[in-house]
C-alpha cells in the first residue's frame, strides 16, 4: 500500500543548526507507553516459513515453540507473528475466513496457546495481527453479506445498491461487480476476494454510503472487539493492526489510492476504543499500527507504534527492489547501496517531518524488511549488512528484525507467486535457513512439498555455520541488540538530531542524546572514502568507539573533521 504524501520542504543539515553548530540538548519526552517497549527489539516471524515441525513443508505454531530458544538468545523482546488463522490463503492468511480459529496448516489453537504460554516462560512477548479492514470472500458473514435476502450481515460489508450503476470515480477499480445475486457491487479492500469491512463514510454521499455510527456498523466493531478479546484472554500481548488507516472510507482520499484515509475522526476514534480496551483490560500490552503515516496514528491516533515504510523515502534509504523501484517509479539507488548514488534527504525530510510531529507522543518503527518488502541481502555483503543493522538500531524507535534477516538471508528471484506473493514478496519469504543439509534444516519433508523453495547457493548463509563465529553477521546482531539495551542514548525515545545530512552525499551522521549521555552514529555506506566536518555544542574530550570500525576522527573543541573508507561505520559515544 503506498500512501503519496504532501511534499516536505526540503531539509539539509543546516536547518538542525544555529551558527553553523548543531545543538544536541540531550531533552526528551516519554510517550505514553508500556515500560518495557522503551528499549525493546522485535523479531517477525512470517509462521508458513519459520520451521516445519511435521514435515508436510509448511511451518507451524510448534516448530516455532521449538524455536523461541532462538529467538530468545538473539536478545529480543518480542515476536510479531502474522497471521495464523483460518483463511483459503489467497493473500497468505490475510484473507481470514475464521477469526477464532488457528489454520490447520498452522496447528491448533491449543498450539496458540502453548505458545503464548512457552514465549511468556522466556519473557518474550506476542504481537498477533489484526487484520480487520477486510475478510475473505470465504468468510461466512461475507457469504451472508452476498445474499440476495437481507440479514444481519448485508452492511458488514460495502455494497452498492444497484450493479449497472458504477460507485463514484473516486473508487474506480475498488468495487467488484456480478459476484452474487445480491444487487449491487462490493468494495474490495485490497485483492478482489478481500471484501472491505464497513465502518462507514465520514462523508455519506449517497444512501449506500453508511454513517460511521450506524447500528450495524456498530455491531460489526462489537464483533471485532470480540476478536480480539479473544486472542488477549488466550494470551497475546498485542497486536500489529493491518492496514489500520483503511477504514473509515472517503475521510481524505489521498492520491491514487482509495482505501487509506489519513488523520481521519472516525477511524481513530475507533482505534482509540481499542486503546481504551487495551489499557484497562491488559496493561503493559502494546500496539501498533501499519499505517505508514504516523501523525495519524500517533498523534490522538491510539497507537503506541507506527510502521513507517510505505513512503518513497523509505526505499531512498534501504529497498533496493521496493515495488516503487520494480514498477518503475524511482530508479533504484538507495542511500544504503555501494555504488554510493543515494541520497539521505529524501528519506529524512518525509522521516523528520513525521518526527516533529510525534515526538514524545509514540514511536515510528523503520521495519528492516518484511513479508512485503525485499530482503536486505541484494547483493549486499556481511559489513553492508551490518551497516544496515546498525542504523537501525541506533535509530530513535522500535526496531523489528525480519527472520532470517540476522544471517543475511538473501532475496530469491524466479519463485512462483504463491498465495498473491507478486515480486517482491515471494522472493522475501522463503524458509528460514537452521543448517546445512536438507531443506537447510527447514522441514524434514520432500522439498517438492516446500510452501517455497530454499535457497540453493552452496553458500547460503545459515544459523548453525554463523553460531560459533563470534564474527558472524547473527553474533555482531547480537552485540547490537545488547547496546541498544545498554546505552541510554538508544532508549527508543532518547533526542534524534541530524548532524550531518547533505543531498547526494555521504557520510550520514546523527546524534542520539538522554541528558548527558550522547553518542553520534556515522555511516557512509557508499564504496569510496567520505569526509565531513561539522560543528557541535558538544566539545567531546574522547570518543568511545561502540560499534564499527575504527575511523579517523578528531575534534578540536567543537569543531570536528573525519575521514572514512567507503563501506564503514562507526557509532561513538560522546565522553565530554
Ligand atoms: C499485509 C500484506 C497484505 C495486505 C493486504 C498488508 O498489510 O502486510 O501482506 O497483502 O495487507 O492484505
Amino acid at each position: 500500500m503506498i500512501i503519496s504524501l504532501p511534499a516536505v520542504q526540503h531539509v539539509n543539515s543546516q536547518e538542525y543548526a544555529e551558527d553553523n553548530k548543531v545543538i544536541i540538548t540531550g531533552n526528551y519526552t516519554i510517550p505514553d507507553c508500556p515500560d518495557w517497549l522503551h528499549k525493546a527489539v522485535f523479531y517477525q516471524i512470517y509462521p508458513q516459513t519459520f520451521y516445519d515441525s511435521n514435515g508436510d513443508g509448511t511451518g507451524d505454531l510448534q516448530g516455532i515453540i521449538e524455536k523461541l530458544g532462538y529467538v530468545k538468545s538473539l536478545g529480543v523482546d518480542g515476536i510479531w507473528l502474522n497471521p495464523f488463522f483460518e483463511s483459503p490463503f489467497n493473500d497468505a492468511g490475510y484473507d481470514v475466513s475464521d477469526y477464532y480459529n488457528v489454520a490447520p496448516r498452522y496447528g491448533t489453537n491449543e498450539d496458540a496457546r502453548l505458545l503464548f504460554n512457552e514465549a511468556e516462560k522466556r519473557d518474550l512477548k506476542i504481537l498477533i495481527d489484526y487484520v480487520i479492514s477486510y475478510t475473505s470472500i470465504d468468510h461466512p458473514w461475507f457469504r451472508e453479506s452476498a445474499k440476495q435476502e437481507k440479514n444481519k450481515y448485508s452492511n458488514w460489508y460495502i455494497w452498492t445498491d444497484n450493479m449497472w450503476i458504477n460507485p463514484p470515480e473516486a473508487y474506480k477499480d475498488a468495487f467488484i461487480k456480478g459476484y452474487s445475486r445480491r444487487n449491487g457491487q462490493f468494495m474490495r479492500n485490497f485483492y478482489w476476494s478481500q471484501p472491505a469491512l464497513n465502518y462507514g463514510f465520514a462523508k455519506p454521499e449517497a444512501p449506500w454510503m453508511l454513517p460511521v455510527d450506524h447500528p450495524d456498523i456498530l455491531a460489526l466493531q462489537q464483533e471485532l472487539k470480540k476478536v480480539l478479546r479473544f486472542w488477549m484472554d488466550m494470551g497475546a500481548d498485542g497486536f500489529r493492526a493491518d492496514m489500520a488507516g483503511a477504514l473509515v472510507k472517503n475521510a481524505n482520499i489521498q492520491g491514487n489510492d482509495q482505501f487509506y484515509t489519513t488523520r481521519d475522526e472516525g477511524t481513530r476514534k475507533w482505534w482509540n476504543e481499542i486503546r481504551g480496551i487495551m489499557d484497562k483490560e491488559y496493561p503493559g500490552s502494546f500496539m501498533v499500527a501499519e499505517w505508514s503515516h504516523p501523525e495519524s496514528a500517533l498523534d490522538g491516533g491510539g497507537f503506541h507504534a507506527d510502521f513507517y515504510h510505505w513512503f518513497p523515502g523509505y526505499n531512498d534509504l534501504l529497498q533496493k527492489e521496493s515495488w516503487r523501484i520494480l514498477n518503475g517509479y524511482s530508479e533504484g539507488h538507495s542511500f544504503f547501496d555501494r555504488q554510493g548514488k543515494g541520497s539521505i534527504t529524501g528519506f529524512l525530510q518525509m522521516y523528520m517531518d513525521q518526527y516533529n510531529k510525534t515526538k514524545g507522543k509514540g514511536y515510528i518503527l523503520l521495519p528492516l524488511g518484511n513479508h512485503d518488502l525485499s530482503r536486505l541481502n541484494i547483493d549486499r555483503s556481511r559489513q553492508e549488512l551490518e551497516m544496515i543493522f546498525a542504523f537501525s538500531i541506533t535509530m530513535p524507535g522500535i526496531p523489528f528484525i525480519y527472520y532470517g534477516n540476522e544471517i543475511g538471508m538473501r532475496q530469491l528471484y524466479g519463485l512462483p507467486h504463491v498465495e498473491g506473493a507478486y515480486k517482491p514478496r515471494a522472493g522475501a519469504r522463503t524458509p528460514m535457513q537452521w543448517m546445512p543439509g536438507k531443506n537447510l534444516g527447514f522441514s524434514s519433508g520432500d522439498p517438492e512439498n516446500l510452501y517455497l523453495p530454499v535457497d540453493t547457493a552452496a553458500d547460503a548463509p545459515n544459523v548453525a555455520g554463523q553460531e560459533n563465529d563470534p564474527r558472524s553477521l547473527l553474533n555482531t546482531v547480537r552485540y547490537l541488540i545488547q547496546l541498544k539495551k545498554n546505552e541510554p542514548s538508544l532508549a527508543a525515545y532518547a533526542e534524534f538530531v541530524p548532524v550531518y545530512a547533505k543531498e547526494n552525499t555521504y557520510p550520514f551522521i546523527f546524534a542520539r542524546a538522554a541528558g548527558k549521555e550522547t553518542i553520534i552514529a556515522i555511516f557512509n555506506p557508499a564504496g569510496h572514502e567520505a569526509r565531513a566536518s561539522f560543528s557541535l555544542n558538544i566539545a567531546a574530550k574522547k570518543l568511545k568507539l561502540l560499534a564499527g570500525d575504527k575511523i579517523n576522527i578528531s575534534n578540536k573543541k567543537q569543531d570536528y573533521t573525519l575521514t572514512m573508507p567507503g563501506t564503514s561505520y562507526a557509532v561513538y559515544k560522546m565522553i565530554y
